[in-house]
């Protein structure tokens, strides 16, 4: 059964890492079906707020609510179980070194599914062709080039068709033809899936293109969020200068 409200709702939540107060108030929901794309400064707290939303870090106050669920407290097995709904593709890639590329994809597979090898490889074949890469399962990932891992990651965040992704920067290092292609792969997967998803990107044209809202994240919380049009047409000047990618100041996280 679908709970209604929100997929995602972050709720006040607070988190200091080492000396900064990264998180200070933070509300967020992200709706089913919707693509939400978080912007915001570097270092701000953009994959902090990620991680949240799947228990890979825990609030030091608020709630973080998956369809409905406070997973701020959950045990590892339950956490476990949430994420299976999830794809991920983080920031860095994160894929093996040490295992084949088809390997690195396949992973979610040979975690959470029983499935014959041949079906493995079909699917593994399959998700690679929709991020552009063909005959590279044998290869090792040291060998490829950085847009090329950040596809593999992309390939290995859909193989078990997830009902929401989380990418964090999946254009960043790529270039405009294949970023292009990473943005309508976005978006068909919600067209056609109905997949739920967040983005956090400092591309801007990226950003236009794929979202239904925008957030903006800064000094902890989000201090604007909605659509593109509603982006391109405010008069807030903090806003303004991060959408038109002019000079500002510092905008660190708070010292505590
Ligand atoms: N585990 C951690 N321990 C201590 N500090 C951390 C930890 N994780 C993140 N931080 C700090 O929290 C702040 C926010 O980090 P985060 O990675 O969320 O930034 P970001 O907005 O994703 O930036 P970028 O756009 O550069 O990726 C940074 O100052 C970072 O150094
Ligand atoms: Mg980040």
């Amino acid at each position: 059964m679908v709970a209604p409200g929100p997929l995602i709702d972050l709720v006040d939540v607070h988190k200091t890492l080492g000396t900064k107060h990264i998180l200070q108030g933070m509300t967020l929901q992200v709706n089913r079906g919707e693509t939400l794309v978080i912007i915001g400064r570097s270092g701000i707290g953009k994959t902090v707020t990620l991680k949240h939303m799947v228990g890979l870090l825990r609030p030091d106050r608020g709630k973080v609510l998956i369809e409905g669920r406070d997973i701020s407290s959950y045990a590892q097995e339950d956490l476990d179980r949430v994420r299976m709904k999830f794809g991920f593709v983080w920031q860095n890639g994160a894929l093996l070194n040490s295992m084949s590329v088809g390997a690195n994809v396949a992973l979610p597979l040979r975690e959470h599914e029983n499935l014959p090898d041949d079906e493995i490889r079909r699917i593994v074949r399959e998700k690679l062709a929709i991020v552009d890469l063909h005959d590279v399962e044998d290869m090792m990932p040291g060998i490829l080039s950085g847009g090329m891992k950040k596809r593999v990651s992309l390939a290995r965040a859909i193989v078990r068709s997830p009902e929401f992704i989380l990418y964090d920067e999946p254009t960043a290092g790529l270039d405009p033809i294949m970023s292009n292609a990473i943005n309508e792969l976005i978006v068909n997967m919600k067209t056609t899936l109905g997949v739920t998803s967040v983005v956090v990107t400092h591309d801007m044209p990226s950003a236009f293109r794929i979202a239904d809202r925008i957030a903006m994240l800064r000094k902890g919380r989000i201090i604007k969020i909605g659509t593109p049009a509603e982006f391109l047409e405010t008069d807030d000047p903090v806003i303004k200068q991060f959408v038109y990618g002019e000079e500002e100041g510092p905008d660190e996280a708070t010292e505590v």
